[in-house]
């Protein structure tokens, strides 16, 4: 079975299969739409966007040209992490499903607990609040599962203590070296199926030595490598790729990589020690 239609279960019973598609910095029009139609084409059937990547239009279309059934998709996308005044969350969710010319999203993420201006600042009352309107979209059926993204131990806990709905997904900055394991840990101790974003460092993992050698072990690539490391550790890689070789490559993952090799990469240093790191998250 292609690990494309493996699946985990989140907190309220939903699938979500293993490994979704990126789209972030994908120019929206050709480059969006072409990006996502071939990765559909490839077997992936998890496609991640967001309001702020300005290219929902273009992967609403590709999923609705590409013959495939809605709800064989699971389509996930973001609230901005500058929208800290509850009374603007619907307004912001209709205008996600009308780019995306859908009725539901499978999941919608509050994208940051602060504005990206603000890295670091709590907004820990806007925040509950905020995730009070998630949960009305919720039960109104209009979103599958809700979750957070880049949200520290303290903004998960925040939530538990002050809400109804535990988060099904916490979505951060994830890859080798850069596990953030405190937040990590806090999420999955609490049931929240964690999502590893950038798991290639953005590109800026490929020529990691420790890496390089490892994959040629396995007569894998870098990026192989790096993804099956993540799902291994039992997270959900999101990679993003325009090229259609990448595309298909990042889905030829059926190798294991022994427990000893695992041991070796949870404990390599940083493998893109010059990438930008979320100063909130170790
Ligand atoms: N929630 C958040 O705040 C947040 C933040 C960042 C990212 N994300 C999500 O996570 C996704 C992935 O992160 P990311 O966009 O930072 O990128 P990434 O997946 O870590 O890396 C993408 C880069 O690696 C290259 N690449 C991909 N597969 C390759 C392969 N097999 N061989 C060689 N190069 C390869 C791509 O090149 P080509 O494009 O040329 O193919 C691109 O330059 C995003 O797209 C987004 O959906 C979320």
């Amino acid at each position: 079975m292609s690990i494309l239609t493996e699946t985990f279960t989140l907190n309220n019973g939903v699938k979500i299969p293993k490994v979704g598609f990126g789209t972030w910095q994908i120019p929206d029009g050709d480059t969006a739409y072409n990006a996502v139609a071939a990765a559909l084409k490839a077997g992936y059937r998890h496609i991640d966007t967001a309001y702020v990547y300005g290219n929902e239009k273009s992967v609403g279309k590709a999923i609705n040209e590409s013959g495939i059934a809605r709800e064989d998709i699971f389509l996930t996308s973001k609230l901005p992490g500058e929208v800290k005044d509850a009374s603007q969350v619907a307004g912001y969710f209709d205008k996600t499903i009308k780019n995306l010319a859908t009725d539901y999203l499978d999941l919608y993420l509050i994208h940051a607990p602060w504005p990206w201006g603000q890295i670091g600042t709590r907004f820990d009352k806007e925040n509950v609040a905020v995730w009070k309107e998630l949960e009305k979209l919720y039960k109104a059926g209009k979103i599958k599962s809700i979750g957070i993204s880049n949200f520290d131990a303290h903004d998960v806990k925040n939530l538990l203590d002050n809400t109804d709905i535990v988060p099904a997904v916490n979505q951060i900055q994830y890859y080798a070296g850069f596990t953030q394991p405190k937040n990590t840990a806090f999420s999955q101790d609490n049931g929240i199926l964690v999502e590893a974003y950038s798991p290639l460092a953005t590109g800026d993992l490929l020529h990691n030595p420790t890496m390089t050698s490892l994959a040629d072990q396995y007569k894998v690539s870098v990026p192989q490598l790096a993804l099956r490391f993540v799902i291994q550790n039992g997270l959900l890689p999101l990679p993003k790729a325009t090229s259609q070789a990448h595309i298909e490559a990042n889905a030829e993952l059926d190798f294991t990589i022994s427990e000893a090799d695992m041991a070796t990469l949870n404990a390599i240093q940083d493998a893109a020690p010059t990438h930008f790191h979320n100063p909130t998250q170790k």
